[in-house]
């Protein structure tokens, strides 16, 4: 289970700090618990650690890399794995260099490099990255690298009502961008071309997608994976760490899961509805995962993860004010400040819990309470960040509405199509401390003359 502690801010923070948050930093604004964020490593590492008896966890830089959430994950032992050459910077000036991971689908010959100088493990992604870094060694500008190989089992890793939805899915994972397919054999010959290349080779890295509420569908994708490891062990390549991503999904939030045939429903004034998601059970995860290593023989590997939203979702709320409601024939639109430029994986139809305030106080929602859209700042009809949501009838402009989950692909997806980037205040049982500044003009315009 998540750790949702009482501490989670979505339910912890009183109306009256909220609002008083909300005045003195402005609005769109997150809110940030940096004592639920330690709460959930620390629960989450120590889940960890009681299943394998090697394990490491690199914080996830993508889903959020606020220097204050990033601070207090390696405090508690975390790395960092990191997507690209900016993220690896920022890394190199959080942690130690032997504790990062260097993932994503671009590395640049002179990220490559310094990756390599410091003894960053490089996850290859594309062959051109070990043809750079041969070549970099054959220029005597590195002498070594350590290395993974980003591989892709291919399997499906979520469950829907709509079976059009699992299929598109299932194809879609087949052919990823991401990994070395175990399929036709591609994976195994970019093992041996890497083992081939004569550096150091000792990862095996298999991050499979994100909000994964299915430990079964999980472990499933998994078990080729440590086949995979095995075999290649088994042919003298001696793996040592099994990196399985990150990816676990969190009940704070639930996405949308359908396809074609609840399109085509929809035009016929149907409604498929979603099964509402698992809780993602972390102990009989790791437990079981540990049983299947054994059943592999693979009880010496050190057993790493690349965790993000599960860890940082439920830690961030979004604090957003209404500019005003629309009721139209029908649908009745509530308008926000906060849309898809800060929120943007709300495009998955994601569903968040709600609060909604008026002077301090909350907003009761009754039964009767309309259904609303709730849409965003941003001028285009796709700024949605919730459908068919349960709003009071009383809500009018000013009032504030508050969304759970925020922690997650926000600060580290937003855009400044339309608008500026929003602040974060950390709670500090007073009036915030801003941990990430509101974006200003000058910000922005500072890229021209
Ligand atoms: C390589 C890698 N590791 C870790 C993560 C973190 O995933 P999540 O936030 O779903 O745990 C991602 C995100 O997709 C990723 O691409």
């Amino acid at each position: 289970m998540l750790a949702l502690t009482a501490r989670e801010p979505f339910t912890d923070l009183d109306a009256r700090e909220i609002q008083s948050l909300a005045e003195r930093h402005g609005t769109p604004l997150f809110i940030y618990d940096d004592a639920c964020f330690r709460d959930s490593v620390s629960a989450f590492l120590k889940t960890w650690q009681s299943a394998f008896a090697q394990t490491k966890a690199y914080l996830s830089y993508k889903t959020n890399y606020m220097p204050a959430l990033c601070r207090s994950g390696h405090a508690l032992g975390m790395g960092a794995d990191v997507v690209s050459g900016f993220e690896m910077e920022h890394a190199l000036r959080m942690c130690a260099a032997r504790d990062i991971v260097f993932n994503g689908p671009l590395k640049r010959a002179e990220e490559l490099e310094r990756a390599a100088r410091e003894g960053i493990t490089v996850n290859i992604d594309l062959e051109e990255e070990l043809e750079t870094l041969e070549a970099l060694r054959s220029n005597r500008r590195i002498a070594d690298a350590r290395l993974g190989l980003r591989i892709n089992p291919g399997q499906p890793v979520f469950d829907a009502a709509d079976r059009s939805f699992i299929e598109a899915h299932a194809a879609k994972q087949r052919s990823a961008k991401f990994g070395w397919p175990l399929d036709d054999g591609l994976a195994r010959h970019m093992a041996e071309r890497i083992s081939a290349s004569g550096f150091s080779f000792e990862t095996v890295h298999a991050h499979l997608n994100s909000q994964i509420t299915s430990p079964k569908l999980h472990l499933a994708a998994l078990e080729p994976v440590l086949g995979f490891v095995a075999d290649l062990r088994a042919s003298g390549i001696e793996i040592k760490e099994l990196n399985i991503g990150g990816g676990f999904g969190v009940p704070g939030m639930q996405r949308s899961k359908r396809g074609w045939w609840s399109a085509l429903k929809a035009t016929m004034g149907e409604r498929l509805e979603d099964v509402p998601d698992e809780t993602f059970d972390m102990a009989a995860f790791t437990r079981a995962l540990a049983r299947r290593i054994s059943e592999h023989g693979l009880d010496d590997l050190c057993i790493s993860c690349e965790p993000g939203r599960y860890l940082m979702s439920a830690s961030m709320v979004l604090v957003t004010r209404v500019a005003g409601l629309k009721t139209l024939p029908g649908k009745r639109w509530v308008v926000i400040d906060g849309g898809l430029n800060i929120l943007p994986t709300a495009a998955f139809g994601e569903r968040r819990r709600l609060r909604f305030l008026r002077a301090g106080g909350e907003l009761p929602l009754r039964d009767d309470d309309p259904d609303c859209t709730i849409g965003g700042p941003l001028c285009f009809e796709g700024d949605v960040v919730m459908d068919h949501a349960r709003v009071p009838a009383s809500l009018a402009a000013g009032d504030l509405v508050v969304l759970s989950d925020a922690g997650a692909y926000t600060v580290s997806r937003s855009t400044n199509f339309n608008q500026l980037r929003a602040a974060v205040a950390q709670r500090d049982g007073g009036d915030g401390t801003l941990v990430w500044r509101r974006e200003t003009y000058d910000d922005v315009f500072s890229f021209s003359d």
